[in-house]
């Protein structure tokens, strides 16, 4: 279900979901871009086997979602999983680690959401063999707890920094 359509009343779209589902027209439930209200709300429609919303290491807005599906064992799938290749570039916040661990901004970056959680299933998206190459690399690449926390605290710093820009815009 890619969205909650705001202008249907959302328990008239969750039963349509199931009536589909019991009929064998598909088999396993996805949500997108929801709420942990929101999955709650469909979960007593039907079991939500994924939720995919937007997540990397600079944006945390669906934390409490990703740390929702953790507990109750439902597939998170963070898509824009490398900002749209910005955390892909040179100079940027992951330089360090990348030198010290030879590895590429884009490994890293998905390295750090693998580590996240065991639920976590990063969808990066390329038109490029050598950056598919490179991505799926990242499943190799074995970040130590230390690693991973300063990685985490580099992006926090900068998403807590995007926050303050939207407040102070508002
Ligand atoms: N559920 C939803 O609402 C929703 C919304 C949007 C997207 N999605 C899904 O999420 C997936 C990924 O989304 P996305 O492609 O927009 O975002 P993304 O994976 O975060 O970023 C893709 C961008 O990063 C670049 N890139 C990829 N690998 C790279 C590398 N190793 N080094 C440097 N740059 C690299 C790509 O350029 P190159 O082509 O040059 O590699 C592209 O510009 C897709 O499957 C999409 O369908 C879902």
């Amino acid at each position: 279900m890619h969205r909650i359509d705001p202008k249907v009343p959302r328990d008239e779209q969750f039963s349509a979901i199931a009536d589909m589902q019991r009929e064998g027209l598909i088999q396993h439930v996805g949500l997108s871009e929801v709420t942990v209200e929101e999955i709650e709300a469909a979960s007593r429609h039907f079991e939500v086997a994924t939720v995919q919303n937007l997540y990397n290491l600079v944006n945390r807005r669906s934390e409490d979602v990703l740390e929702h599906c953790e507990k109750r064992k439902i597939g998170f799938i963070p898509w824009y999983p490398l900002a749209a290749g910005s955390l892909s570039k040179t100079g940027g916040v992951l330089e360090s680690l990348v030198r010290k661990l030879s590895t590429t901004p884009s490994q890293l970056a998905l390295a750090w959401v693998l580590k996240r959680s065991p639920v976590t299933l990063p969808i990066p998206g390329t038109s490029r063999v050598k950056h598919l190459e490179e991505n799926t690399g990242a499943a190799r690449v074995e970040l130590s707890d230390e690693d991973f926390l300063t990685l985490d605290a580099m992006g926090r710093e900068e998403w807590n920094g995007t926050q303050r820009k939207e407040a102070a815009r508002q």
